[in-house]
């Protein structure tokens, strides 16, 4: 009525002691009308009828305010309305990127970083993180992503080369047979096995369960890996944990693995998962200054595979 329209300024505290405004308000009553109450729908029906100094009586009525069902905002009203809120904080650069960050919220993979970006609490980023894990599921990789595990497989040879017995630059060039191969070999039942991390569509890491083929007892883990946005969240020792249980159900007695001598984070993740050193050392094939370690896990035969949802 004063400024023509809402604004945060509207509730500035200077505004709402303003007398002006003050005597204005007593002149207000808010009444139920209903005619208005008894209508059903999803209109928020108001009235205002103005009573001007000369008798005349003024009237519009709004069935839906905008923002409501009936009334969505365009895109440019919410943008006004957003603008209208921060502009005055922020400079208008980081204004414009926050603004065309949050149209693509839907697309994005990395909610911590856009709030870092706000500079939103630490503690809701804290919040975040644990809504985060909970969000990420553990599955299996399905026939048909031959493509997915293809750029599953390469980002995690490339992010940690000292990780792997392959190199990036030599599996990149191996042909599609390659990979609809090994996808086969990883998704036929009573084969191996490969488990993916997931957050919607955003695979955030992944593990290989290898059956000994020597061997009809024995497993071994192999491609372990976890981007590093997501690392520290749990998700390598639930990739892990999918690993054991697959191998239990399939009657394994035990797991091996080969991890990099230098990594404490492979090792303690192994060991706290119930890995233990064999003592048997080697050369990275893909890298003789660095030496891997070979860590086993055993599972006595009583002991019961309880059932969990993998995905
Ligand atoms: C090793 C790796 C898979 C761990 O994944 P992650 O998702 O970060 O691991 P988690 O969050 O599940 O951590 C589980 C435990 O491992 C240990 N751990 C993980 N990262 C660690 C680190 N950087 N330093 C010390 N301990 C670490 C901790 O004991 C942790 O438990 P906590 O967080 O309760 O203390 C990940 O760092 C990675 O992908 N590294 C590069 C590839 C690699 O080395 N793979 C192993 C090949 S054998």
């Amino acid at each position: 009525m004063f400024d023509g329209d809402t604004t945060n300024e509207s509730f500035a505290p200077h505004r709402i002691r303003d007398p002006q405004i003050l005597a204005f308000m007593r002149k207000i009553t808010v009444r139920e009308d209903p005619v208005l109450t008894a209508r059903t729908g999803a209109a928020v029906p108001s009235r205002i009828t103005a009573t001007l100094v000369d008798g005349q009586r003024v009237s519009r009525e709004v069935d839906y305010a905008p923002g409501f069902a009936g009334r969505p905002m365009s895109r440019t009203e919410v943008e006004r309305k957003f603008l209208g809120n921060v502009a005055r904080r922020w400079e208008q650069r980081r204004t414009e990127a926050i603004l065309e960050a949050l149209w693509n919220l839907e697309r994005t993979p990395e909610l911590a970083a856009l709030l870092a970006t706000l500079r939103v609490a630490k503690l809701v980023i804290a919040d975040i993180t644990q809504l985060r894990r909970r969000l990420v599921r553990i599955r299996r990789l399905e026939p048909h992503e031959i493509a997915l595990h293809r750029d599953v497989r390469l980002r995690a040879l490339r992010e940690a080369p000292d990780s792997f017995g392959e190199n990036a630059a030599e599996v990149e060039t191996r042909p599609s047979s390659y990979w609809e191969d090994l996808t086969r070999s990883v998704t036929e039942p009573g084969r191996h096995v490969m488990f993916l991390a997931c957050e919607g569509e955003a695979v955030h890491g992944s593990t290989y369960g290898l059956r000994d083929l020597q061997s009809g007892d024995s497993g071994r883990v192999g491609g372990t890996w976890v981007a590093p946005s997501h690392r520290r969240q749990g998700i390598g020792k639930g990739l892990l944990q999918a690993v054991v249980f697959w191998a239990k159900e399939q009657g394994l007695r035990r797991l091996r693995l080969w991890a990099p001598a230098a990594s404490s984070a492979a090792l303690s993740l192994y060991r706290q998962s119930g890995f233990a050193d064999t003592g048997h050392r080697r050369l990275l094939p893909t890298n003789a200054a660095l030496e891997i370690v070979e860590l086993e896990c055993s599972f006595s035969q009583s002991e019961p595979v309880k059932s969990r949802s993998q995905g």
